[in-house]
């Protein structure tokens, strides 16, 4: 029996740009997606920490939720500059991000420490946005799949779901480069991890959201969302300007 589809999850990561200024790009969204009416796709923004509970105050009511790019995995204590899921939940955010490549890579993180911080998020009742990618080198060797699968391997635990959990494919080398994977290659890609997800999930697997992200646009929204197993977008530069992110949750409308 065909699984139902899950409900795709249109996520802006702001990265390390914006500030108390930026919320009129959240309402300029707000005001487009009002207007656009009923919405098929999730809209998530995931600003940077000292933007979260600003935002979550001013989303309220609107159809678009906050969440964090990152967490540590402890619930409190002796972590100077870190942030636990709990506080993150106790601002108003729903959603967190973790084992981006940009930390995997800037903070030597491992899919080990991956999955204790979305057991955190979980522990906190957050959601998390689980990323996995390879790197040029990797592609370029035919290991992108071993790569990806090995990511999940370590980065996901038993007690992980579909409503928990969203895995994130993001190529390291389409971040921020402008270039994409094509269509095909994505639905590869997305397709290896919907079986790795449903051999490890059984029929839970199927509902999981994995989301394509790395140079999406408003130009190739269409083409990247409409490739099977694709449920949903994780966007970084074109996040940033509502009137960009509008024109990807449109592939959507
Ligand atoms: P870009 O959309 O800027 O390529 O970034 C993708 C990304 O890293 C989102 O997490």
């Amino acid at each position: 029996m065909a699984a139902k589809k899950p409900k795709p999850l249109v996520a802006g990561n702001w990265k390390m740009n914006g500030g108390k200024a930026s919320a009129r790009e959240l309402k300029s969204l707000d005001t487009k997606l009002k207007k656009a009416g009923r919405l098929p796709c999730e809209v998530l923004i995931c600003p940077p920490a000292t933007l979260i509970e600003g935002f979550v105050a001013k989303t309220r009511g609107t159809k678009i939720a906050i969440g964090a790019q990152d967490c540590h995995s402890r619930e409190n204590g002796a972590h100077t500059g870190d942030i636990a899921a709990e506080m993150l939940k106790d601002v108003g955010a729903k959603y967190v991000i973790v084992g981006h490549s940009e930390r995997r890579a800037d903070h030597d993180e491992d899919s080990k420490l991956v999955r204790t911080k979305a057991e955190a998020a979980h522990r906190a009742g957050l959601t998390a946005i689980v990323c996995v990618g390879e790197t040029e080198a990797e592609r370029d060797q035919g290991s992108t799949l071993k790569v990806i699968s090995a990511q999940l391997k370590g980065s996901l635990g038993d007690t992980f779901t579909a409503k928990n959990t969203v895995i994130a494919y993001e190529p390291v080398w389409a971040i921020g480069t402008g270039r994409t994977p094509t269509p095909q290659d994505v639905a590869k890609v997305h397709a290896a991890i919907r079986k790795r997800l449903i051999t490890r999930f059984g029929d839970e697997g199927a509902s999981f959201r994995i989301l394509y992200g790395g140079s999406v646009k408003p130009s190739n929204a269409v083409e990247l969302m409409g490739v099977e197993n694709v449920n949903g977008a994780l966007v970084g530069g074109a996040s940033l300007k509502a009137e960009d992110f509008f024109g990807i949750i449109s592939a959507y409308l």
